[in-house]
C-alpha cells in the first residue's frame, strides 16, 4: 500500500504569529475599541480620509475640526490665550480635589487644616501654591485672552454670542477665585469676604437679601465659610464646565478661529 505523504509545508512560527495577529485584529472586541482609521485597524493606510476618520473618531482630537485655517494654528495668533485657560482649570481641579483630602469646611478646624497641610503633609506646600499661583494665573490668562480676542475683533458677527459666553465665563472664573480666598479662614481672608459681602449689600433693591444669602446669616461665621465651600468646590465649577463646553462648541460651529486680519 502507498505511503501518503503530507507535502504541505508545515506553519512556521512567523506564519503562526500572522495568523494570531489577523485573528486578534479581525475580531469584534478590536473593531470595537480602534475605530475606522486607526493605525491599529486591519488594512491601515496613509489616505486623507483616514486621516479625518482619526480626528472625527478620537475623543480628544474631534474637539478640533478635521480641516484648520493655517493662521489659527500659528502660536503668534492666539498665542494659546483660551488653551492656557482651560489648562489651569484642568490645573486647579486635579490639585484642588488633593487640597480637598486635607480641609474640613469648619471655623474651628480650617485654619489648622491649611497650616498641617503646608508642615505636615508631603508635597502640600507644594500642591497648595500650584492652587494659589495657579488661580491668579487663571485670572490673568482669560483676561488676556479677552483682550486678543477684542484685538482681532472676533466679538463681532457670527461671534457675538460666544463673545457673551466669554464675559460669564470671566464672571464666574472671578467668582471661584473669590470664593476660594475665603476658604483659609486667615483675617486676611475673612476681611476681604466682609468688604466684598457689604458691598454687595448695596445692590439696589434687594440687597440685604443678596448679603444674607450670601453670608448664610446676618453676618460672617462658620455658615459663610460652609456656603463659600459648596460654591467654590462643587457649584460654580459646574456651571463653568457647562459654559466652557459651549464656548469650545460655538469656536467650532462659527466657522473656527477668526481672521487673519
Ligand atoms: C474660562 C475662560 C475661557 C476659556 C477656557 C476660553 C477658551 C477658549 C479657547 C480654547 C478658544 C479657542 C481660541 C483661543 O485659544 O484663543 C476661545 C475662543 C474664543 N473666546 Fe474664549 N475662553 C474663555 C474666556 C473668554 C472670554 C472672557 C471671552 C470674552 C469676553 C472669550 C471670547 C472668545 C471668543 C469670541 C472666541 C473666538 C475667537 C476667535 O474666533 O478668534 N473667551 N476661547
Amino acid at each position: 500500500m502507498a505511503k501518503i505523504i503530507d507535502d504541505k509545508p508545515r506553519p512556521t512560527a512567523k506564519d503562526r504569529l500572522n495568523d494570531t495577529v489577523d485573528a486578534v485584529q479581525g475580531s469584534q472586541a478590536w473593531s470595537s475599541i480602534f475605530r475606522p482609521g486607526s493605525i491599529f485597524r486591519k488594512g491601515y493606510t496613509d489616505s486623507p480620509r483616514n486621516r479625518s476618520y482619526v480626528i472625527m473618531n478620537s475623543v480628544l482630537y474631534h474637539l478640533h475640526p478635521v480641516k484648520v485655517k493655517r493662521h489659527a494654528v500659528k502660536v503668534s495668533y492666539t498665542l494659546c490665550l483660551g488653551g492656557l485657560s482651560f489648562f489651569l482649570f484642568i490645573l486647579l481641579t486635579v490639585t484642588g480635589i488633593f487640597l480637598m483630602f486635607f480641609y474640613r469646611p469648619e471655623a474651628t478646624a480650617a485654619w489648622n487644616d491649611i497650616a498641617n497641610l503646608e508642615t505636615s503633609v508631603t508635597f502640600g506646600l507644594l500642591v497648595r501654591n500650584m492652587h494659589r499661583w495657579g488661580a491668579h494665573l487663571m485670572v490673568l490668562a482669560v483676561f488676556l485672552h479677552m483682550a486678543r480676542v477684542f484685538y482681532h475683533g472676533a466679538y463681532k458677527p457670527p461671534r457675538e454670542f460666544n463673545w457673551v459666553i466669554g464675559v460669564i465665563l470671566l464672571t464666574l472664573t472671578l467668582l471661584l477665585s473669590f470664593t476660594g480666598y475665603l476658604l483659609p479662614w486667615d483675617q486676611l481672608a475673612l476681611w476681604a469676604v466682609a468688604v466684598g459681602t457689604e458691598m454687595m449689600g448695596f445692590t439696589p433693591v434687594f440687597g440685604q437679601e443678596v448679603r444674607f444669602v450670601l453670608l448664610g446669616g446676618a453676618e460672617i461665621g462658620s455658615e459663610t465659610l460652609l456656603r463659600w465651600y459648596v460654591l467654590h468646590v462643587l457649584f460654580l465649577p459646574f456651571i463653568i464646565v457647562i459654559f466652557m463646553a459651549i464656548h469650545f462648541w460655538r469656536v467650532r460651529k462659527d466657522g473656527g478661529i477668526s481672521g487673519p486680519l
